[in-house]
Formats: C-alpha cells, structure tokens, sequence
C-alpha cells in the first residue's frame, strides 16, 4: 500500500501553496505521486462543492453540509485515492476527514461521536498515514485569504465558509489542535506564520523523512 499524507488548517494557512511545491520536489525525485483536494477531487465533489461554497446557501443546514462533504468524500476515496494506495503511489491530499471534524464539529457544533461514524463509513476507514496542520492566527489566515481572492479579481470569490465571524474560525484553530493533541503520533504541526520557503522546507523535511526518501 502506498501512503495517504493529507494537509489541514483554517483558511488561508497555505495548504495549497505548499502542496503544490512539495509535489513539484517529490515528482523531480521521482515518487510516484497523486494530488488532490477534498471535497473537489472528483466531477461529483466538484459538483457537491459547488452546492458547499455558494455564498447564497447561508441557509444550508450543519448536519446537509456534514453530509455533503462525507458524500464528496465517499466518492474520492474510491475513485481516486483508495485506486492509488493500492498502486503503491504516494497521495497528497488537501484536506481529509479532519477538516470534518474540525468545521463540522468544533465549528458548527454537531456530535463528534456521529462523525466519526460518517468519517469511517464515507473513508471505508481509511486514516491518513500522516497529517501535517498548518497552523497560525486566524486573522493572518483570513487576511491572506482575502488578499488572494483580490488578487484573482474575484473578492466575490469568497466563499461561505470565509464568511462566517472570527469565533467561527477560532473554534475550528482550536479544533484542529485537539485532534492533534488526540493524535500526537499522526500529526506535525507546521507554524505556518513563517514565510512559504521557510515552511516549505519543513514540509518536505517532515515527508522525506516519512518516506525514506533519499536526499
Ligand atoms: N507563508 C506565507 N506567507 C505569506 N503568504 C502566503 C504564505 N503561504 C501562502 N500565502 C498566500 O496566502 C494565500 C492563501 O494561501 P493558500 O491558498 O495556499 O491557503 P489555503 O490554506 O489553501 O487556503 P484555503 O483553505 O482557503 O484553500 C495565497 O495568496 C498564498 O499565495
Ligand atoms: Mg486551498
């Protein structure tokens, strides 16, 4: 079996800028390699994403979205990244069933008992093998946020999760870090506050290392 490393954090905490480098790195090393993202690493999850992010679904229900993403997740897993391990490939995924955890339950408030009912059921139990959370203060996460939506000239391009209020946020910082502290042996904690090649060369430290991978 191959290995699933995924990446978490709040908002804006760099998970894509740095998945994307380290990928580029592992890919000259030759690894064999798949990146992808929950809940759009599928047609179907981009489709249920679609249905997630719309700002105009201020109406969507914890438990429909808990669903939603668990269904987006379902399909991923086998389609996409139970096909892979079995390849023996390395998959790097942006965001897993933690982010579940985190937004559904420590944000929104639903019972973390049930979840991880659904985060099994949908993951067929699948864990990741290693977890790394970006982690810093939820307004630098947001500010970041935001700048990059402006920067692609789509401020409308915020999405309904980066318009909830700061505590929201903060609850799922926290949440994160509980599930951390669960799992100490899963988890690196990258201090995301620092600049993208300070933390980029962690990050490929921490899955070269995981992966015996040679210099
Ligand atoms: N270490 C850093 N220092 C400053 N800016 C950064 C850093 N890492 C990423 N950025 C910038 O911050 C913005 C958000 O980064 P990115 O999209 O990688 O975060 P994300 O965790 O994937 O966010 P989301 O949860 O919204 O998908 C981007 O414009 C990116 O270029
Ligand atoms: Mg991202």
């Amino acid at each position: 079996m191959g290995k699933l490393i995924t990446f978490e954090g709040i908002e804006g905490s760099g998970k894509s800028t740095q998945i994307k480098l380290v990928a580029e790195y592992l890919s000259r090393k030759n690894v064999e390699l798949v990146v992808t993202q929950e809940p759009s690493g599928t047609d179907i999850g981009r489709k249920i994403g679609s249905i997630l992010f719309n700002r105009g679904h201020g109406h969507l229900c914890a438990e429909a979205e808990m669903f939603l993403f668990c269904a987006a997740r379902a399909q991923h897993v086998r389609e996409i990244i139970m096909p892979a391990l079995e390849q023996n490939k390395v998959v790097l995924c942006d965001r897993f069933s933690d982010a579940t955890y985190a937004y559904q339950g420590f944000g929104r408030g639903l019972n973390q008992e049930f979840i991880r009912l659904m985060n099994d059921y949908s993951a067929m139990l699948l864990k990741p093998d290693l977890t790394l959370l970006f982690d810093l203060p939820v307004e630098i996460g947001l500010e970041r946020a935001t700048a990059r939506n402006n920067k692609l000239k789509e401020p409308a391009a915020t999405d309904r999760f980066e318009r909830e209020n700061m505590d929201f946020h903060r609850r799922i910082r926290e949440g994160y870090l509980d599930i951390l502290k669960r799992e100490p042996q899963r988890f690196r904690l990258i201090d995301a506050g620092r600049d993208v090649e300070a933390i980029q060369k962690e990050v490929r430290r921490c899955i070269g290392d995981f992966i015996n991978l040679c210099d």
